[in-house]
């Protein structure tokens, strides 16, 4: 867990890394105090993830995306908090949903509290979010609840089974889309909205984040098989032992391949059992599957480059265009 990484990209400007920097120490300086709270318990659940760190990678782009318009107002500021703690809001949610035990190189909430703590301190902070966003006019309003509620119907469809009558990879993006490119999305449509961007370049820039959100979960999901969780600050293997099956897997399941049959067998299985965990895990890891599913993480890579085709050239464009390959080649 480290400071936004795109302040060291290689393409960005030492005046950009620095209005990037500036920006960034306002939007935590408001998140602190947002989320600060007079009862003790409220205070220390609701900063428990924040104190923790994070990849601020939302508002990040909310910044960046200011920048290739006229660059960053009190009203970008408000409008990356806002954002990042609807982000923040969520994972306290998440973890209840996928038991997870580890958030951020810490004790999830639910784990470090319970999950009632966890439920409600999340509710607390969609509260605050909207808050800071009701601060910024009815349109971010909107937006804001429109999103909500494609995040909450992509985490409602990320628990539940595949409809037999829909194609299992087309579920999952769909899911994708909903639960991650939304938020993704609006962190940049509102950096571009609230920096003086016209309609056009707002347009260019929501579309991009849809994209880099949905590049963005894709390298999640991979780093869930792949990654030993030192870099991530989560435990591997979650979504396999939750039954959540991403784009790796559903390559697996599809397979025709003979050899491929104890991983199946494996994949139809309870996965909460820790020796089966752990060969399905070594197998995924092990096959082509998850090179299959790197390769399409890169084609949304190369759609989110696609979508800044008509942007004119500045440096903040330069540094979404590197983004792209950081939020690809991830591994944490
Ligand atoms: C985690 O998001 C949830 C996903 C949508 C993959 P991040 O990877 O941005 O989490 P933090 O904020 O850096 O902890
Ligand atoms: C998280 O999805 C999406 C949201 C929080 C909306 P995941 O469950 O895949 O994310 P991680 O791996 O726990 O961060
Ligand atoms: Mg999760
Ligand atoms: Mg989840």
């Amino acid at each position: 867990m480290s400071a936004p990484q795109v302040l060291s990209l290689p393409g960005v400007s030492p005046t950009l890394a620095a209005a990037l920097a500036d920006g960034m120490g306002r939007v935590d300086a408001l998140l602190r105090s947002t989320i600060d709270h007079d009862d003790p318990y409220v205070a220390a659940a609701s900063g428990h993830l924040l104190a923790a760190g994070g990849k601020r990678f939302r508002p990040t782009l909310t910044l960046l995306a200011a920048q290739v318009c006229r660059g960053v107002t009190e009203e970008v500021i408000a409008a990356a908090v806002g954002v990042e703690l609807t982000h923040l809001a969520s994972l306290y949610h998440d973890d209840v949903m996928d038991e997870a035990t580890v958030r951020r190189g810490v004790p999830s909430v639910n784990t470090a509290y319970d999950n009632t703590t966890a439920i409600l301190v999340g509710d607390l902070l969609f509260g605050k979010a909207s808050e800071i966003v009701a601060g910024l006019g009815a349109e971010a309003v909107l937006i804001q609840a429109q999103t909500f509620v494609r995040l909450c119907y992509g985490q409602i469809r990320d628990t539940r089974p595949c409809p037999p009558q829909v194609d299992p990879i087309d579920y999952y993006l769909g899911v994708l889309a909903d639960k991650t490119g939304a938020l993704v999305a609006t962190a940049a449509h509102y950096g571009a909205m609230f920096g003086g961007g016209s309609p056009e370049t707002v347009e260019v820039l929501r579309v991009y984040g849809e994209r880099l959100g949905m590049a963005f979960q894709l390298a999640d999901d991979i780093i869930d098989i792949a990654s030993d969780g030192s870099a991530s600050g989560k435990t591997p293997g979650t979504d396999l032992r939750e039954g959540v099956d991403t784009l790796a897997v559903l390559f697996a399941k599809a397979s025709t391949d003979p050899a491929d049959a104890r991983l199946q067998a494996l994949l139809r299985s309870d996965l909460t059992d820790d020796d089966l965990h752990d060969e399905a895990l070594a197998l995924l890891r092990a096959h082509p599957a998850l090179e299959r599913a790197r390769a399409h993480t890169r084609d949304v890579g190369a759609q989110a480059l696609d979508a800044l085709a008509g942007l004119a050239d500045s440096d903040a464009k330069t540094a979404l265009v590197a983004l792209i390959d950081q939020v690809v080649d991830r591994v944490g």
